[in-house]
């Protein structure tokens, strides 16, 4: 059953993080992306009943962007295994941005840093399960479909924005074509990479993502396992880790939560159950998922990332 309170908490933090959008301005480099309205603050989280909390701007549907990267990853190790994926990427953090070639050039790496990078990420994409990138494609959303019970569907204009514009992660890929570190061609790499990152999804879909990812791969609501808790494991240290990307030793340190951020302005969080504070709302563990398009220049919601600063503190769910 909905508790009122935490509606009511919700309400008032939503007001007061808003502000904080002037903090960010939309991603300017995929074209399609900058024209989102940047005043947007909206979150649902679901708990393990399935019952939904949804505040603010709640409406709306975002393309996933790198919150794609962890579900590819997670897709990609259901069906090879991790060795197998874990053998085409590392998972160490870099202290990049998420799309820089400085650790090609500097380190000059075997294989890229972790998945959630984009070189890391055009890489576990070449390897998803399927013949050919149609195929690719539709067993990614053949796999987030065992989350939410729905097929998602690709924003078409956002894609094409982002397949013109997509130079660095062309150069990218032709580093990794040059090391043998991807399965595909450049543009088929590409072309995979760049669908998965322009699927459209709901808060509410998104948060029950995050639910199945807080229970280490089991839907508490179907009581199905939809991927291993050795896999979920891995995604969760590699969401604490390199999901906020540069910033996310601050985030571990002021939220706690494992989550990953897009730079459509999406946060995917999972809250573990926290068996020991019978008092505290969500013991039992949630998703989260946090929409505000306005982000900083690590490509995080500024205010999205406040409003879970906030949450986090107020109902005590940092893991840590
Ligand atoms: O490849 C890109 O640049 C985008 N499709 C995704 C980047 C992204 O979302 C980084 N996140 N904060």
């Amino acid at each position: 059953m909905k508790n009122p309170k935490i509606l009511e908490q919700l309400e008032s933090w939503i007001e007061d993080n808003r502000s904080h959008t002037i903090l960010g301005a939309t991603a300017k480099y995929i074209p399609a992306l900058a024209n989102q309205d940047p005043n947007q603050l909206g979150i649902c989280i679901m708990d393990h009943e399935g019952e939904l909390y949804e505040v603010g701007d709640v409406n709306v549907e975002f393309t996933l962007q790198s919150v794609s990267k962890i579900l590819s990853f997670i897709a990609a190790c259901d069906h090879h295994g991790l060795d197998y994926v874990l053998d085409k990427v590392n998972v160490e953090p870099t202290g990049e941005a998420f799309n820089s070639i400085i650790p090609f050039e500097i380190h000059r790496p075997n294989k890229p840093f972790n998945p959630l990078i984009n070189a890391g990420a055009i890489t576990v994409s070449a390897i998803l399960p399927g013949e050919n990138i149609p195929a690719k494609y539709d067993n990614l959303l053949a796999f987030l479909e065992k989350f939410i019970g729905k097929r998602l569907y690709m924003d078409v204009e956002v894609y094409e924005s982002e397949w013109k514009t997509a130079h660095r992660n062309r150069a990218l890929a032709y580093y990794l074509a040059e090391s043998n570190q991807l399965e595909l061609e450049v543009e088929e790499a590409l072309e995979i990479y760049i669908r998965q990152c322009s699927i459209s999804i709901s808060l509410q879909d998104l948060a029950k993502i995050g639910l199945v990812i807080a229970y280490d791969g089991f839907d508490p609501i179907s009581k199905k396992q939809i991927f291993s808790k050795e896999i979920a494991r891995v995604a969760k240290v590699l969401m604490v880790t390199c999901g906020m990307y540069n910033s996310s030793g601050d985030f571990a340190a002021h939220v706690g939560i494992p989550a990953k951020s897009g730079v459509s302005g999406g946060i995917l969080a999972a809250v573990p159950p926290k068996w020991h504070s019978d008092e505290q709302a969500f013991r039992k563990g949630c998703g989260i998922a946090v929409f505000s398009p306005a982000i900083d220049s690590n490509g995080n919601s500024t205010a999205g990332t406040m409003l879970l600063k906030q949450l986090s503190r107020e109902w005590d769910l940092s893991i840590f």
